[in-house]
C-alpha cells in the first residue's frame, strides 16, 4: 500500500513545492520510489522546481484531452518520478477544479511509486483536502512571519476538523531575529509537533535555476542534512548528518606548508 504525503500551507511562497521535490528526492536515497504530483492545476510550478521543463503531456491534457495518465509520469533524477500538471488557460475554462478525483488518479499510477508526495495549493480550500487520498498525511509548511504562521494555524484547524492525519509543521527559511516568531513559539501557537527547521538559504535557489535537488548539490549542508533527517524520520530510519570534511582540507594545507610529511 503507497504512502501518500501531501505538503501544504495557509500562505502561499512559504516554499512548499521546494520541500516536497527536495524531500521526495531525499526519500528515494532511502531507496523510496517517489512520485511527485502537483494538485495546484490553477498555479502550477511543480515542472518549474523539478527542472522538468515543457513536458510533452501534463494533467491538463489528462484532464481534457483524452490523454493517458501514464503518459504524463516522467523520470527525474534519482529515479523520482513527476507528474506536471501543465499551464494552459484555455484547459482551467474547462474544467471544474473542486472535481478532481485524485484518488483515481493516483490509483492509476500506483504502480509507479511507494510514496506518493502531493503538492497542495496555498490556501484553505476544503474541496481539494476532501479530495485528498485516504489516510494521506499532511505536512504543513510556515515560515517564521506572523502572517504565514496565522494562516498555517487557520489550515491546521480546518484540518483538525476534518480528520486529517497531520505528520506536523516544517519550518522553513528559518533565521534567527528578533522581530520573527521563534520556534518555540510557533510551535506552541500551532500545537503540532515541529518535525523540521529548514534554515534560510540561497542554494535554494541555486539549485533551482540548476533545476535540481539540494540534497544532491551539497549534500554536507545543514539544509540537505535537515531535509535527509526529515526523510529519514518519516521512514523511521536512521540518519547521519553528513559533515563537511574539514580535517582532509586542513592536512592538505599543512602537508603543502611542510608541517605534515608528504
Ligand atoms: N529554505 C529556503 N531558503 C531560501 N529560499 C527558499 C527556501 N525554500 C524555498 N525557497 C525559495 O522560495 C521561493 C518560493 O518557493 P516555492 O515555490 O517552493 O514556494 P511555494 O510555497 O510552493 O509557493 P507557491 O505558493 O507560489 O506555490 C523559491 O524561489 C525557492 O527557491
Ligand atoms: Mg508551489
Amino acid at each position: 500500500m503507497a504512502r501518500c504525503i501531501a505538503v501544504a500551507s495557509g500562505k502561499g511562497g512559504v516554499g512548499r513545492t521546494s520541500l516536497a521535490f527536495n524531500l521526495g528526492v531525499a526519500l528515494s536515497l532511502f531507496g523510496e520510489e517517489v512520485v511527485m504530483l502537483d494538485m495546484d492545476l490553477v498555479m502550477a510550478n511543480m515542472d518549474v522546481i523539478t527542472g522538468l521543463l515543457n513536458p510533452e503531456v501534463t494533467l491538463h491534457d489528462v484532464l481534457v484531452r483524452d490523454k493517458s495518465i501514464e503518459e504524463c509520469v516522467y523520470e527525474m533524477n534519482y529515479g523520482i518520478r513527476v507528474v506536471p500538471t501543465g499551464m494552459h488557460f484555455e484547459t482551467l475554462k474547462n474544467i471544474n477544479t473542486n472535481y478532481i478525483s485524485w484518488n483515481k488518479i493516483i490509483n492509476e499510477i500506483a504502480d509507479y511509486g511507494n510514496i506518493f508526495m502531493l503538492d497542495l495549493p496555498a490556501g484553505i480550500d476544503s474541496n481539494i483536502l476532501e479530495a485528498l487520498p485516504a489516510d494521506t498525511e499532511i505536512i504543513l509548511v510556515t515560515n517564521s512571519t506572523m502572517p504565514s504562521v496565522a494562516d498555517a494555524l487557520k489550515l491546521r484547524i480546518l484540518l483538525n476538523e476534518m480528520n486529517l492525519d497531520i505528520l506536523g509543521f516544517v519550518l522553513n527559511m528559518w533565521y534567527e531575529d528578533n522581530f520573527l516568531l521563534s520556534p518555540q513559539e510557533i510551535e506552541s501557537l500551532l500545537e503540532i509537533p515541529m518535525i523540521s527547521i529548514i534554515p534560510y538559504d540561497r542554494e535554494m535557489d541555486r539549485a533551482l535555476a540548476l533545476g535540481r535537488s539540494v540534497v544532491e548539490i551539497n549534500n554536507t549542508s545543514p539544509t540537505s542534512n535537515a531535509i535527509m533527517q526529515l526523510a529519514a524520520d518519516i521512514l523511521g530510519k536512521d540518519y547521519r548528518p553528513v559533515e563537511p570534511d574539514k580535517q582532509s582540507i586542513l592536512n592538505r594545507i599543512k602537508k603543502f606548508v611542510g608541517m605534515l610529511p608528504e
